[in-house]
């Protein structure tokens, strides 16, 4: 498809012909002014492409307005800036403003509020006029208010930009959750780290053209592209490639995390320690006392929202944020660690287990006993 913008012959998008899978996490790059904001905009059909069509489940788009409402009712952009999206006085109405719109009781729309603010990290604040609110926590309303809607695509354009450490953790981490619970993420990125330890799939738009589209490890090895799309190679991709000319031995696998390219690494020489997983969920009262001993003298992390309510009653915390990566560094290096872990995300930490098997280090993990968090059920 093709774009240009009213009043300006040069086209903004040329030729794009992009298609987002299902149960991918899809990472768009590009330099400033590459376009990417303006592909965003076609998503949820506020633009219209000049020449071609957007299809989405196979359907072209409708600009009518009834059928962008159902359009949008699942398929939430969440604006670069989030002041182009916050048009309410208080938090939680603006929060609420989505699901109230598509007609939702009041039971369902104060449902979604409250595990949207959870989740966002935002119940403090839900009383706060949206005017006086930080630039982070207005990112966060407007990623709050698009996770109410319980989208199956959610689009997020530079959703950790102007964001502290451990909030751009955690939106990342609700990024894989929403994807775990079969939900298309898109996200728009300058952090080439960030989309390389995250993205099964990459597109890449120069100057409106999309340039790339297929997996991280084929747009990265090839150093000529990245440069020409004026981007740069994350720092493990480049650390990688510097050890396998040094040492002679092959480049891949492609280590995309720090743990990944420390188990590349010392695969032979260092005996991994052990992780042990404490799975909680968000109705459960963890036994804070059983895992405090348990973890006693060893490395701590958190993973989830869950978890993170698990902290705030108590239970340990050493990294409360990149918590899974902090244990597994931890564990490759051969010493023990304990990961506190929202139930939900427990088959992305079994994922990156598998990932640093196929590094050559196999690390032990096993399950806490379930029985000893109380209030925690089995399915
Ligand atoms: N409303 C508009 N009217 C005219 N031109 C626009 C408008 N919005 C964006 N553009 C132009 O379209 C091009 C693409 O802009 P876009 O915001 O999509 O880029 P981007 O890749 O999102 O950049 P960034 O990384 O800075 O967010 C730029 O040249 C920009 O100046
Ligand atoms: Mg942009």
């Amino acid at each position: 498809m093709y774009f240009s913008y009213k009043n300006s012959e040069q086209a903004v998008l040329s030729d794009v012909n992009l298609k987002i899978d299902q149960g991918s996490r899809t990472v768009l790059l590009g330099a400033n002014g590459a376009g990417k904001s303006t592909l965003f905009y076609h998503f949820n059909g506020v633009y219209e492409p000049s020449c071609g069509t957007v299809l989405y489940n196979g359907q072209p788009l409708r600009y009518r307005r009834k059928a962008l409402m159902r359009l949008r009712s699942e398929v939430s952009v969440v604006l670069q800036n989030p002041d182009d999206q916050i048009f309410s006085a208080t938090v939680e109405e603006d929060v609420a403003f989505g699901p109230r719109n598509m007609g939702f009781p009041d039971e369902e729309v104060a449902e979604r509020v409250d595990a949207a603010l959870f989740r966002t990290g935002m119940s403090d604040l839900r009383k706060r006029g949206t005017l006086k609110l930080s630039y982070g926590q207005r990112k966060r309303l407007t990623l709050a208010g698009a996770l109410a809607m319980k989208p199956k695509v959610l689009v997020l354009d530079e959703p950790t930009a102007g964001l502290d450490p451990q909030m751009a953790c955690e939106v990342m981490e609700l990024a894989d959750l929403m994807h775990r619970d079969g939900t298309a993420v898109i996200i728009s990125t300058h952090d080439a780290d960030l989309a390389y330890g995250w993205a099964d799939a990459v597109n890449v738009l120069c100057a409106g053209k999309l340039t790339y589209s297929g997996d991280p490890d084929g747009f990265y090895s090839d150093r000529s592209a990245v440069r020409a799309s004026c981007l740069v190679p994350p720092l493990i991709c480049s650390i990688n490639r510097c050890r396998s000319i040094i040492s002679g031995r092959s480049i891949s696998p492609y280590p995309h995390t720090v743990p990944e390219i420390v188990a590349k690494m010392s695969s032979s020489a260092i005996t991994p320690g052990k992780m042990t997983i404490f799975p909680v969920d968000e109705s459960a009262s963890p036994d804070t006392e059983y895992i405090k001993k348990a973890t006693m003298d060893i490395c701590t992390g958190v993973c989830g929202t869950a978890a993170r309510k698990a902290v705030s009653k108590g239970c340990p915390a050493g990294r409360i944020f990149s918590g899974t990566d902090g244990c597994l560094a931890e564990t490759v290096g051969g010493k023990n660690s304990a990961l506190l872990c929202d139930r939900r995300m427990l088959p992305a930490v079994t994922e990156r287990l598998d990932r640093l098997k196929a590094m050559g280090c196999a690390v032990e993990s096993e399950m806490a006993d379930v029985r000893d968090i109380s209030g925690y059920t089995e399915d």
